[in-house]
């Protein structure tokens, strides 16, 4: 087995004690806030809020490793970033997600994975496309799963890590133009929620990230008004505050997804018509 880079630590930050049991009010996963030296892969990271990530991760001292299509764009991001490493991969292709996973455990054992890549393209029934329905499955959640076949093995036998996955506020209930991308964040959010559950006991920690909106390529085709537009900078320092703060969901920004949450618990009597009335579809 690889060993960790996590493993000798006397105080271990990420990884929780099998038998320990967490009060009502203390943290669900063991807080992060020390990242010198851990080894953190981040998949979907050559843009956007992945990118800014790695980015903040390895100014505090993470050995970062950043994977995503765009070679070019990862190498970019290796340049101005000494000491990261770049595994271009396309999260549908098995074998390579594999491949990628087992380089990155034997060359500094793995810490922490962040599940980032997404693909997103307005849809509405009346338009029904299976193709791209089909695709925003593979991209969004399969993807996520390939990531989790490749790591999960390495994290039982270590018994300790973080997983953490990127879903949406889309995935809280069914939103007009989300008809490919919403179901998708929604099946994210159900596999971290049974992930936490599982892996709780066998000292794996899991998060699930739920960003509104955030300035990247993924939301640059967007035409309507995207309310409390935040950066991938601000995303990313978001992210790191929840991870430190040892949250399972790191949603923000909250002046947005408070309302999010707010229309989540409506009856679908009234959450119907709220929708109709915020969006104008
Ligand atoms: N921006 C927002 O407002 C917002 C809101 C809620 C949730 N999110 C979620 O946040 C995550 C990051 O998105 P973002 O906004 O930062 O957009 P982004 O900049 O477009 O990032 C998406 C990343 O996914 C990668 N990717 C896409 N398809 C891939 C594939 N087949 N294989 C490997 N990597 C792939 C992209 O790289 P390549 O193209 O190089 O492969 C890119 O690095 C996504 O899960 C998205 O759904 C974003």
């Amino acid at each position: 087995m690889t060993k960790s880079a996590l493993s000798p630590r006397p105080l271990d930050l990420v990884r929780y004690q099998n038998n320990s049991k967490p009060g009502l009010f203390s943290p669900l996963n063991a807080p992060m806030t020390d990242w010198q030296g851990r080894s953190v892969w981040l998949v979907g990271a050559s843009s956007g809020i992945g990118e800014a990530t790695a980015s903040a991760l390895h100014a505090r001292g993470a050995r970062v490793v950043v994977s995503a299509r765009s070679a070019p764009a990862l190498a970019r991001f290796t340049d101005a970033h000494p000491g990261a490493v770049a595994l271009p991969l396309d999260v549908t292709q098995t074998d390579a997600v594999l491949a990628a996973a087992q380089t990155v455990i034997a060359d500094a054992g793995l810490d922490c994975v962040v599940y980032c890549a997404g693909h997103y393209r307005e849809q509405r029934a009346m338009q029904f496309d299976l193709a791209e329905m089909l695709r925003h499955n593979e991209v969004n959640y399969v993807g996520a799963l390939h990531v989790l076949d490749a790591v999960l093995p390495h994290l039982l036998r270590q018994g300790g890590g973080h997983i953490s996955l990127i879903g949406s506020v889309a995935g809280y209930s069914g939103l007009p133009q989300g008809l490919a991308y919403g179901p998708t964040k929604a099946a994210l959010i159900n596999l971290a929620e049974t992930l936490y559950t599982d892996l709780r006991p066998a000292g794996i920690g899991v998060s699930l990230i739920n960003p509104g909106f955030v300035e990247t390529p993924l939301t640059a085709r967007n035409r309507f008004h995207m309310p409390a537009l935040i950066s991938p900078q601000q995303a990313a320092q978001e992210i790191l505050t929840g991870w430190a703060r040892g949250h399972f969901e790191i949603h923000f920004p909250r002046r947005f997804t408070r309302w999010m949450k707010a229309l989540r618990l409506m009856p679908y009597r009234l959450l119907f018509p709220a929708i109709r009335k915020f969006t104008g579809l």
